[in-house]
């Protein structure tokens, strides 16, 4: 039997370069390595209303989005099949029976949802204290659950995601197993695929904030246009000391040469600034000080 990948995004928002570096191009190059039987590309919209219960509106109005973005980074629905996880229902049908196999210590064990139940301000309500926190979501607290049907329905061999998406894959994992020693080898055991290059595995912010994320505003969105990519790379984090051209700048954590590194290649190079002939060149300068009257 062939290798099966399966993989999606909550549609919360538009893809944004972070998604870009952390995903979806290694999504196009396993799709057009000709490797794969299948490949599934799925928007879990029914996921991002776990906890997004009260806006099912923004989940609604950015499947498009994610749509749009996926065939615009090269998905091509000709080679992988790109669905809406809520319009196949059998997905929560699945989801009963195996939760089942998972116990609540479990879940709570699970470190993605402790840290998203902490982002999401999540905690424990407490109405004696008057505090608005509502809780946990009991289908936000079982997503895991949810997210090991998605993979399991379609036998998927290979699932390629971040990192941390690893407690998701473990705990999917536990479910088959579970599951085939109960009542017989039946589930297919998945693969986590996680990025290659490790220098790509999290794009910092414009600001030179760890991550790239809505909430920061700090994002370049695959569908900005070519002005807004230009302004908010004019306005990018640099070095803080570098302050007159003719100064010596660091190159290390300096977010413009992060993303050198992470998207020029040496042909670039000829063609938007042929004065270097390679991006080591360009760190040396800047590193010796006065560049910045090259025109881009
Ligand atoms: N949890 C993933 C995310 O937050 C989305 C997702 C849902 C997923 N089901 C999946 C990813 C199955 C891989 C496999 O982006």
């Amino acid at each position: 039997m062939g290798k099966i990948i399966l993989t999606g995004d909550r549609p919360t928002g538009k893809l944004h370069l972070g998604h870009y570096v952390g995903s979806l191009r290694r999504r196009v190059e396993l799709q057009n390595s000709g490797e794969f039987e299948k490949i599934f590309i799925m928007i879990a919209d029914a996921q991002a209303l776990t906890d997004n219960a009260d806006n099912p509106e923004k989940v609604r109005q950015n499947i498009l989005e994610v749509a749009l973005d996926y065939l615009s980074c090269g998905l091509d629905p000709a080679q992988s099949t790109l669905f809406i996880q809520s319009q196949v229902p059998e997905l929560c049908e699945l989801a009963f029976y195996y939760m089942n196999l998972v116990t609540v210590a479990r879940l709570q064990r699970n470190p993605t949802v402790k840290a998203e139940i902490q982002l999401r301000g999540f905690a424990e309500g407490n109405e004696e204290d008057g505090s608005q926190r509502q809780g946990i979501p009991v289908g936000f607290f079982t997503y895991p659950i949810s997210q090991a049907s998605d993979i399991t329905a379609f036998k998927a061999t290979t699932v390629p995601v971040g990192e941390d998406q690893e407690p998701m894959i473990e705990q999917t994992r536990e479910i088959v197993h579970k599951f085939n020693s109960v009542y017989g080898e039946t589930l297919v055991m998945p693969e986590i695929l996680l990025p290659d290059n490790a220098a790509c595995l999290r794009l910092p912010g414009t600001d030179g904030k760890a991550k790239m994320s809505k909430s920061l505003g700090n994002c370049i969105y695959l569908s900005d246009s070519a002005d807004e990519v230009k302004k908010k790379v004019m306005g990018m984090y640099t070095d803080p000391d570098h302050l007159r051209v003719e100064d010596p700048g660091k190159v290390e954590g300096n977010t413009v040469f992060t993303y050198l590194d992470a998207f020029s290649r040496p042909e670039h190079f000829q063609r938007y600034l042929p004065d270097y002939a390679s991006l080591d060149e360009l760190k040396a300068h800047y590193r010796r000080g006065g560049l910045g009257d090259v025109k881009v």
